[in-house]
């Protein structure tokens, strides 16, 4: 079971929410150890004093080195004095879910929340502490923060929650984001829940989320994906999208164009698909069979232009794949993820 502790001075804030809810309830189950640690109890003056000014002037206080240094020494006595030192701070690298699932595989780590102007730099030095920051900006105190760190990685231990589908299929687990959701009531506000969610076919729900994981996330964030292919994650150089309903043919454009001549289309849809359709076509118009290809340079743009276009299908309630391909007719893996970044002068 991991061990996390959170050396802090104000303890009780911690524990406020790391008794509630799902946390809480792993932790009294026995699924975590999480310890909260009280910096003051290691002040060597009768007023529990553990800040001071800081060399050189300035506003606000300094947490002293030493109580710091004699808190982690405890902690480490009772859990190991191997055990890494994470310092909360707005100068780390901006935590992500790679480093939760990294930190979630070890037996336990120490948590240093620092406060007022931070802490004497020295004890940061000495512990070897990692500085992990929750973004880009700056709050009061390291508790928010080392909570975030404690919750991210609690979540992902086994019993926390019910399976691990409940945190694999969630957004930036596999470096993407989550399909998106919906529930009772069907219609709400006009707005329909997507007709294949109702079907009760389990293998076109999964391919759907899939599919919707990587569209949603080249609408969102789009960065994301081009970390993914920096880390080594397998891409593709083409990338098509298949309208899926028997009747209507697979060629997106061909599909829409005959919903448009049956006069299914309103006007705004029609707008959308035309202007979109011609772009494509202008930066695009390589075809093999029924595959459409995407270049390097316009890969971006063309998933920004093709996503109008499986929006109106959805409208409709017609399925559709986005499928990339390593080379023009061949599925590599569907619905995975994959940015176009090579450029093809001829197939
Ligand atoms: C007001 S901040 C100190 C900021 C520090 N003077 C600086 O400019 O880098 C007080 C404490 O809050 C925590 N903290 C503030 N912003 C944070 C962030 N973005 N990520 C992690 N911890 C943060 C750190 O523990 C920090 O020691």
């Amino acid at each position: 079971m991991i061990r996390i502790d959170i050396a802090t001075l104000f303890p009780q804030m911690c524990e406020a929410f790391l008794s509630e809810s799902i946390i809480g309830r792993a932790r009294r189950g026995g699924y975590i150890e999480l310890f909260c640690h009280d910096i003051r109890d290691y002040a060597d003056n009768k007023h529990n004093r553990v800040d001071d000014k800081p060399y050189g002037g300035g506003t606000g206080m300094v947490m002293q080195a030493q109580p710091i240094y004699d808190c982690i020494s405890a902690i480490k006595a009772q859990a190991g004095s191997d055990r890494r030192v994470i310092y909360m701070s707005p100068q780390g690298k901006p935590l992500t879910q790679q480093k939760v699932k990294e930190l979630a595989c070890l037996d336990g780590f120490i948590i240093l929340c620092g406060h007022y102007e931070g802490v004497d730099c020295r004890v940061i030095e000495e512990l070897d502490a990692e500085e992990i920051s929750v973004g880009d900006y700056v709050v009061t105190g390291g508790e928010l923060p080392a909570l975030i760190l404690a919750d991210a990685v609690a979540r992902l231990q086994p019993g926390v929650l019910p399976n691990s589908d409940a945190y694999s299929l969630e957004s930036h687990y596999q470096r993407l984001l989550e399909y998106p959701q919906y529930t009772r009531p069907e219609i709400w506000r006009g707005r329909s829940v997507p007709q294949v969610l109702l079907s009760g076919d389990h293998k076109s729900v999964e391919e759907w989320q899939k599919t919707m994981q990587t569209a949603v996330t080249l609408k969102k964030r789009p960065e994301l994906l081009a970390a993914r292919r920096n880390d080594g994650s397998p891409y593709a150089k083409y990338l098509t999208v298949k309208a899926a309903e028997p009747g209507l043919p697979e060629d997106i454009f061909e599909a829409l164009t005959m919903l448009s001549k049956n006069k299914l289309l309103s006007s705004k849809e029609k707008k959308i698909f035309v202007k979109n359709a011609e772009y494509l076509h202008n930066i695009l118009p390589l075809k093999t069979g029924k595959q459409r290809i995407f270049l390097k340079a316009d890969a971006q743009e063309a998933i920004e232009s093709f996503l109008p276009l499986c929006d109106i299908l959805s409208a409709h309630k017609l399925n559709f794949n986005i499928i990339y391909t390593d080379f023009p007719g061949k599925i590599i893996q569907e619905s995975e993820i994959y940015v176009v970044t090579e450029d093809i002068t001829d197939t």
